[in-house]
């Protein structure tokens, strides 16, 4: 997208762009690989690679130069403080680098490592530059928001000259075992060794030191080349002191800054997680041969048009957070660093008995961590399960926020529509159609000339009307708010973001200018307290006119993208507030903005406070906290519908749940069938928005011809059946950051086999299997069956499966979405269809319970307002359900004592809701006979018919309760004996 100049006139700036975009797009072209780096472009990429061939050929002769001064180690209150010296020539100069290591009430450990010279601000920078001379030290303030509490009861367990071991964790069964020279730390869970830090001595980093010119050469010989003091010879030190790619130079004026680490996870085959990758679950080795990757992973995020797949290539955000798998141990790293970031994977197998020859050898999986600059600073959790290690890892950098509920629902975008008339259109016809949908979207030509918080009044003469009408059935607006500000005279936003000095700044100190969709742009700094202040301003209903209670924000372009800017975005030496530069808060920065518009949505007028729902395309760990998140600009094609399962799965395992993917494929028209199957997907995506390319035709679904309509009308109908399960899946994502959509490995983290299954998934702790077909004229599909439960088709109740491990072929016509049941579960639903989350907010429930072998089952219902923060002041309901021998009973979670909630406006008009049927799966013979069971609710028995049906063919016997007629936030029970 680079070199875009078109003129900021309305119209001439719009065909222009469109003329562009026509020019650089066509289908069957990918993303221009050749606009990004790969890890030989990027200096301080190839010379950490270099560092690891280097110890790898030298093999066991290897050390690593960095050992910790035994004589100054301390250790106090769950800390222990040391100094790392670093060798760093053949006379053995050293530098220092203050290491802690500190363990956590939690059960994690962190370790930290500083440079002292830089701690004390004591170097020189380069170009007269006035950026700060600390590295980088305040990701903790952006991505973590509690979990810190030291751990007193962590003690010294041994220590001698040759290192110290501390045990700590639950029952004192963790232990950090850290050997001086080298340096290196093994984590052990009861007394086997898990994770190891500098475990092949990769770790280096690169200490800062002056730039020196070279000897003068006789007289005669120019030369401009120059070298360092104390450098070892074999370093390549080409792109230390600056580098240039694509026409862009980096000026780097603190020189070479990186920070690398390798992290050996011990007898663990495979690793998850660090999005945003286009790629497997389970994480592919980098360093070539068949099968693997020739790059490492990187995280750097990036406008990257048109993605392709399979692939370590950056994206849009950046969560370096990694776990390992082995059978029934799940253990992970948080490597807490904004900069651009690498990470290769490599496995090697180990014979745990060198006589054995390969017999009872482990795998274990090593990680190389390459970061630009900044603290070496790591969180390690040793599990072991996979939701212990979530858990730890979001009681750092936060749970999903608990979203607004419509925001779970259908939302209707594309790239644009065009006037208030169209959106209201769109509106009518998907009531004409009977089609469910909560929100409709305005992509960026809504705007005045691309100048965000106006309108393009010729074509939106009338907002409020338009929101009143979506209002009028509960739906809502989402409006773009990018972070690039069109840099135009007479523009307020413009002029306010300038003057106050509120902009991110170029190296020399003025505003930063660069190129995006208005054209020439500046860019708010929402890393300054005063720039969230201005920007909440902005919001406000009187302010951004227009706008009303039902419009909520996307947030694009927040990588930020920079079309004419070093890979698509902004100069590493650009500077942000507090003197720091934009490459040591790269990966931050769509955070950062995300942060500013949840901040901005929070309260837009006095006595307002409700829940944001706000979009973004970037994120680092700790967005999940603000909002949602989709896959960007993928394609109307096969292979992209088949890759967003696992990138979804990803974020899911990642902390950051709330994910989707442009249903449709945003780029392209996708044949009826692709639509179709997408839509079957995204019924199950946690957040599920179709959205199109501005030269995309139309595809709203009312428009397909038959059968597509009613195949996506259905999918769309099953995802509001099923939104309460869905909220209550997001409940628990929001109380211990457990994925909504869950992978085979982290519901069943002892069945090895599943642990690469990447293309089905439980929704929450509901039961439901999903395995979305995602191939051309599939009528078939193969469902991995993870244990040896009981499973149900969910439309038919035929029963399918009983035994683990099978592959599962089932039917999948083109108006089948593959679903199971898992026996054991109990999940709740709405079965009447209606035009909006928010129109089903009183209805009563359907239970849908599926026995288990034992015939036995339970589940959960969590509601609220879907709205406010009342919940957290006991609005809510959340109900535990349970069928255990021939007694079926509701009662509040954790034995709550509802009675004495005082009923706020919610509460008491819920009060009236009901359940409405129960219906039993896999209903065991023996209530054939029963017509009516008995109900106990409030005090009072009632008689309740029962419709037994008995199994027939492949179909199981069900029963169905109906008319129920039990409050759903009262205790009750049923006794079907
Ligand atoms: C890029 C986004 O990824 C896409 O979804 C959006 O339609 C365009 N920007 C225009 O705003």
């Amino acid at each position: 997208m680079a070199g875009l100049r078109c003129s900021s006139r309305t119209w001439t700036t719009y065909l222009c762009l469109v003329a562009l975009l026509c020019l650089f797009w066509s289908p069957a072209v990918a993303v221009k690989e050749h606009d990004f780096k790969k890890c030989d472009q990027s200096g301080f990429c190839k010379r950490n690679r270099a560092y690891a061939d280097n110890a790898a050929t030298q093999g066991t002769t290897w050390t690593s130069p960095y050992k910790v001064l035994s004589e100054q180690v301390s250790f106090k209150d769950g800390s222990l403080n040391a100094i790392v010296l670093k060798t760093i020539n053949a006379e053995g100069a050293t530098v220092e680098l203050p290491l802690t290591v500190s363990f956590l009430k939690s059960g994690t450990a962190r370790v930290t490592v500083d440079e002292k010279i830089r701690q004390q601000k004591n170097i020189e920078l380069r170009h007269g530059s006035q950026v700060r001379k600390e590295r980088y030290n305040e990701a903790e303030g952006w991505a973590i928001v509690g979990g810190l509490d030291v751990d007193t009861e962590a003690t010294v367990a041994s220590q001698g000259d040759a290192g110290i071991k501390i045990t700590y964790g639950p029952e004192a069964a963790y232990e950090a075992d850290i050997t001086y020279s080298p340096f290196s730390v093994a984590f052990k869970r009861d007394g086997v060794t898990q994770i190891k830090l500098n475990d092949r001595g990769l770790m280096n980093m690169e200490h800062w030191r002056p730039k020196l010119e070279k000897d003068a050469k006789p007289e005669g010989e120019e030369s401009t080349e120059e070298t360092v003091a104390e450098t070892p010879a074999a370093e390549d030190e080409s792109t230390w002191w600056d580098e240039t790619f694509g026409g862009n130079t980096d000026s780097k004026p603190r020189g070479p800054e990186s920070v690398a680490l390798d992290i050996t996870f011990h007898g663990y085959e495979h690793v998850y997680g660090i999005p945003e990758h286009a790629g497997p679950l389970s994480l592919r080795e980098t360093r070539g041969g068949e099968g693997n990757y020739e790059d490492p992973y990187r995280l750097y995020n990036a406008d990257v048009f048109e993605y392709i797949l399979d692939s370590p290539m950056t994206l849009y955000g950046a969560i370096p957070f990694m776990q390992a798998q082995r059978k029934d141990s799940t253990v992970g790293v948080f490597w807490l660093n904004a900069a651009e970031t690498w990470v290769d994977i490599t496995k090697a197998k180990e014979a745990k008995n060198p006589l054995a020859l390969g017999i009872g050898s482990k795998t274990n999986t090593q990680t190389h961590w390459i970061s630009e600059n900044g603290l070496m600073d790591i969180f390690v959790f040793l599990g072991p399960t996979p939701r212990d290690v979530i858990k730890s890892y979001t009681e750092l950098t936060g749970t999903t926020a608990l979203p607004q509920e419509f925001a779970i629902g259908y939302h209707q975008c594309r790239w644009n529509y065009v006037s208030d008339d169209d959106v209201k259109e769109v509106d009518r016809k998907f009531d004409k159609f009977n089609i469910p949908y909560d929100v409709i979207w305005l992509d960026i030509e809504y705007t005045d000339d691309k100048k965000y918080f106006t309108w393009q009044s010729d074509m939106f003469k009338d907002p409020i009307s338009m929101g009143q009408q979506l209002d009028a059935h509960g739906r809502k607006l989402v409006t773009i708010i990018d972070p690039h500000i069109k840099n135009v005279g007479g523009y307020r936003v413009d002029e306010e973001l300038t003057s106050k000095g509120l902009a991110v700044k170029n190296k020399e100190g003025g505003n930063f200018d660069g190129w995006c969709w208005p054209g020439s742009s500046h860019w708010i700094d929402a890393f300054n307290p005063a720039a969230i202040k201005w920007w909440t301003s902005l919001f406000k209903y009187d302010s951004f006119k227009g706008t009303m209670k039902n419009t909520f924000i996307w947030n694009d372009m927040n990588e930020p993208s920079v079309f004419n800017g070093p890979e698509v975005t902004m100069p590493k030496d650009n500077i942000h507030h507090g003197g720091w530069e934009h490459r040591d808060v790269h990966n931050l920065n769509g955070m950062t903005f995300h942060n500013a518009t949840y901040e901005a949505l929070l309260s837009r007028e006095k006595g307002e406070l409700r829940r944001p729902f706000v979009l973004t395309r970037s994120f680092y760990s700790g967005s999940q906290r603000l909002g949602a998140m989709w896959t960007g600009d993928n394609q109307a094609s096969w292979e992209h519908l088949g890759a967003a399962v696992p990138m979804i799965l990803a974020q899911g395992i990642s902390g950051f749940p709330f994910a989707g993917a442009d249903v449709g494929g945003f780029f392209g028209n996708p044949e009826l069938d692709l639509q179709s199957r997408w839509f079957q997907a995204g019924a199950f995506y946690p957040f599920f928005r179709g959205h199109a390319h501005i030269d995309a035709r139309r595809r709203e679904p009312y428009l397909l011809a038959e059968p597509h309509r009613s195949i996506i009308t259905s999918a769309l109908r099953l995802r509001y059946a099923l939104l309460p399960a869905w909220y209550t899946a997001f409940f628990h994502a929001n109380q211990d950051g457990s994925p909504i959509i869950r992978p085979m490995y982290w519901t069943h983290p002892s069945d090895e086999a599943g642990f690469d299954v990447d293309d089905q998934f439980f929704v929450g702790s509901t039961g439901l299997l999903v395995k979305p077909v995602v191939e051309k004229d599939k009528t078939t599909t193969d469902i991995y069956i993870p244990d040896d439960e009981h499973y149900f088709d969910y439309f038919t109740y035929e029963k399918l499966a009983t035994h683990k491990g099978k592959h599962l072929t089932v039917n999948a016509p083109l108006e089948t979405i593959p679903v199971l049941m898992r026996g054991g579960h109990i999940f709740p639903r709405r079965d009447i269809p209606r035009r909006s989350s928010q129109l089903m907010r009183f209805d009563d429930y359907t239970l849908v319970v599926v026995l288990g072998k034992d015939g036995k089952a339970q589940g959960e219902l969590y509601v609220d307002d879907g709205d406010s923060f009342d919940y957290r002041s006991g609005q809510y309901v959340h109900k535990a359900f349970k069928l255990e021998g021939s007694t079926f009973t509701s009662s509040n979670v954790g034995g709550r004592d509802f009675a004495s909630v005082k009923k706020g406006t919610w509460l008491k008009q819920f009060a009236n809701v009901a359940v409405d049927k129960i219906i039993f799966v896999g209903a065991p013979s023996s209530w054939s006979s029963k017509k009516e069971v008995e109900l106990e609710s409030e005090g009072k028995k009632t008689s309740v018919s029962l419709d037994f049906h008995k199994a027939e063919g492949g179909r199981a016997a069900f029963a169905v309760l109906g008319r129920v007629g039990a409050k759903i936030s009262a205790d009750w029970s049923v006794n079907l004996s």
